[in-house]
């Protein structure tokens, strides 16, 4: 039995452990099924057990049965709000008057630390610690009192659930924004636009929604992320650090994420080139934020200065401007996509969002036009965020006029008059005419000649449209017997720049097999697929021939794709298509294969790849050192082998260098494998 408990503390530190690097470092140290290897493992125990589950196991994460309703909890320490600036003007007054009331002069206004952080725009959650143990989480309410919402909070993968300490305090209350990132919380909503469920309008609305709920399931299958900007209640022998900076960096000693993207600036003018930087930067944050936060880092200078009303004299939002605008929706169009999914997209009157002009918002399918209901002539409110096209997030009825009618979704293609079709298991009209469609022949051309495909240097969209407008070109293929004189009578084609295209569709014949796969451009065969169909059929013939169980026992490939694949080669057309291109020239490099019986010289190592290859992808690299037999993982530990270190290799390569691993360049690298293999 103690040594059963005894594995209950281990599996639980272990699993704390990698969840900690997988959620809050980004730095997964074992795969998933070693992960859930251990987890059943615990579960196991403690399911035959119970009297050893810990009060904070790591299978307690979603504690079970919904709530019948959420009790109060008083915050002992009020949670306060901020007050705002909006201008460079009001960040000046806001320093100016903090300096007034501390009695000091321009010195103390030009060399001031402040901790700069973004204003994340989620929920603001407390959590309490008691000697160690996660035990309350509550909302902010009204700041006096707010929810016990403990059940939803446990099951944010990023909070830790015990501090990370030997010497825990009695109490500690961390203080942060609970929110959902861009790219989670568009896949949670393509998801339910799928399924017809609930659609959120932002991901600051997901994120309170989820919190807001009785049953933890909920909260528990939703993205949401924790990040710690702050302490309430704190009992403990030894003092808290003396400047915010230093206690952020405390709080991620515990195990906690801190505000991302923190950092220390000097004076009004260092806090207005943040704001600027950050502001520039916010659509590939990844996460929302409405503003930043500046707060004097100094905490003995923050207890000066004190509180006002409702908000501290130490800190100050200041806003960015607003990323939700109102337009008019103008017109309403249908746009035929390289597979001929329709989309609906909404013309808008042009509208100035987060520093861009704004005129298009996509209306993703028919059930969003249902959903919204949103007609020509509406006001609506439009969302931009990350780097996704602008979303109508909801019509203003209250301003609809009054003859305006529902949008019908078109029953025949727009382009090619050929009647759309839409299946029950799927939210996406289409037009099913393939390369016959002429919007989807024209796609398809693009995508065939792009960087990631064929990479036909000089070949873009425009001069495609040309082509297929002079009626030079009509299928892929016909880009290989271009003919210079006809080419040198388009608009801007010189003799040189026609001599360049014709080089480099020359050279583009010889082709990997795994880009020329992408390139013909099948139904959800993207360009990891792609490369797994080559990997494994090894020729063109393998792939066309391959019925769905042989592509089923790919690795990566489920029923759809491979139905997709089928479907795609069945058809007369297509195949017509590919054996002009290869009798047009197109054929393909070789495959490097090591056969079962030809050693794995690199057998027994572990190799980890950073930074950018000049070579080619981390991907085309990590397969050549599998095929030579070791192992490639994400992060650098003791048991790393060899890191092999390219270009602006950042963190990776320090730690390999503290811990004295073994650093390869990428050329070392080559003419190792070329050593080994030949
Ligand atoms: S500090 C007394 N830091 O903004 C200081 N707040 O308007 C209180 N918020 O309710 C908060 N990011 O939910 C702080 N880095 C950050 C923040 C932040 C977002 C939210 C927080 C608060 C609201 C205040």
């Amino acid at each position: 039995m103690a040594e059963l408990s005894q594995r209950v503390k281990e599996l639980n530190e272990l699993l704390e452990h990698y969840n900690h690097h997988y959620y809050v470092q980004d730095d997964p140290i074992v795969p998933d099924s070693e992960y859930d290897r251990l987890l059943n493992e615990l579960r196991d125990i403690e399911a035959s057990h119970p009297e050893l589950i810990l009060p904070h196991s790591v299978t307690q994460r979603v504690s079970g049965a919904p709530i019948d309703s959420f009790k109060q909890v008083k915050h002992v320490i009020p949670m306060l709000s901020l007050d705002n600036v909006f201008d460079q003007e009001g960040l000046s007054d806001f320093i100016q008057r903090a300096a007034k009331r501390l009695n000091v002069g321009a010195d103390w206004t030009d060399s001031i630390a402040i901790s700069a952080e973004p204003k994340l725009d989620g929920v603001a959650v407390s959590i309490l610690y008691e000697h160690g143990q996660f035990s309350i989480a509550a909302s902010r309410g009204d700041g006096s009192t707010g929810e016990d919402i403990t059940h939803n909070v446990k099951t944010i993968k990023n909070i830790p659930l015990a501090l990370k300490s030997d010497d825990a305090p009695a109490k500690l209350e961390v203080r942060g924004e609970v929110l959902i990132p861009e790219l989670g919380f568009q896949q949670m909503n393509n998801k339910a636009r799928e399924a017809g469920t609930k659609v959120f309008a932002n991901p600051r609305n997901a994120a309170a929604g989820s919190l807001r709920q009785l049953d933890p399931s909920i909260a528990d299958s939703r993205p949401l992320r924790f990040y710690a900007y702050g302490i309430g209640q704190y009992e403990h022998s030894t003092p808290l650090p003396d400047s915010h900076h230093a206690r952020l960096m405390w709080l991620e000693s515990l195990g906690f994420q801190a505000s991302p993207d923190a950092k220390l600036v000097t004076g009004e003018q260092g806090a207005q080139t943040y704001y600027e930087t950050v502001m520039n930067n916010r659509m590939q944050l990844g996460y929302g934020i409405d503003g930043i936060v500046l707060k004097f880092d100094d905490i003995a200078t923050q207890d000066e200065l004190g509180f006002v009303a409702r908000a501290p004299r130490w800190a100050t939002a200041y806003k960015f401007p607003a990323q939700e605008e109102m337009t008019v929706v103008e017109n309403i169009e249908f746009q035929v996509g390289r597979t001929g999914a329709i989309t609906p997209v909404a013309r808008l009157k042009p509208v100035l969002v987060a520093g861009v002009t704004v005129s298009n918002a996509t209306l993703h399918n028919a059930d969003e036009i249902a959903r919204l209901d949103v007609r020509v002539g509406d006001s609506v409110f439009i969302r931009r965020a990350g780097d996704v096209i602008p979303q109508v997030v909801k019509v203003i009825l209250e301003k609809r006029p009054n003859n305006t009618v529902p949008v019908q979704f078109p029953e025949n293609c727009p382009v090619c008059d050929t009647p759309v079709e839409r299946l029950e298991t799927e939210a996406v009209t289409r037009c099913v005419a393939g390369l016959y469609c002429g919007a989807q022949r024209q796609q398809a051309i693009k995508h065939f000649v792009s960087r990631k495909a064929m990479d036909i240097d000089g070949l873009g969209e425009k001069l495609v449209e040309q082509l297929l407008d002079e009626g030079l070109i009509s299928d892929p293929a016909d880009i290989f017997t271009l003919d210079k004189g006809r080419l040198m009578e388009l608009e801007r084609m010189g003799e040189k720049s026609t001599d360049n295209l014709l080089a480099a569709i020359a050279k583009s014949k010889e082709v990997e097999l795994a880009r020329f796969v992408y390139a013909i451009g099948i139904r959800e065969v993207g360009e990891s697929t792609a490369q797994s169909l080559a990997d494994n059929l090894l020729n063109l013939d393998a792939i066309r021939n391959a019925d769905i169980d042989t592509l089923m026992a790919i690795d990566d490939i489920g029923p759809v794709v491979a139905e997709h694949i089928c479907r795609f080669f069945s058809l007369e057309h297509n195949n017509e298509v590919i054996d002009k291109l290869l009798t047009n020239g197109i054929h393909f490099k070789a495959i490097e294969v090591l056969d079962s019986n030809t050693a794995q010289p690199l057998e027994g190592q572990t190799w980890v790849i950073t930074g950018s290859l000049a070579s080619g992808s981390r991907s085309d690299m990590k397969k050549r050192l599998v095929l030579a037999g070791a192992k490639v993982t994400g992060s650098v530990s003791k048991n790393t082998d060899v890191l092999l270190a390219g270009d602006k290799a950042g963190s990776k390569l320090a730690k390999a260098q503290s811990l004295g691993v073994n650093v390869m360049t990428e050329e070392e690298a080559l003419a190792l494998l070329h050593k080994l293999i030949t």
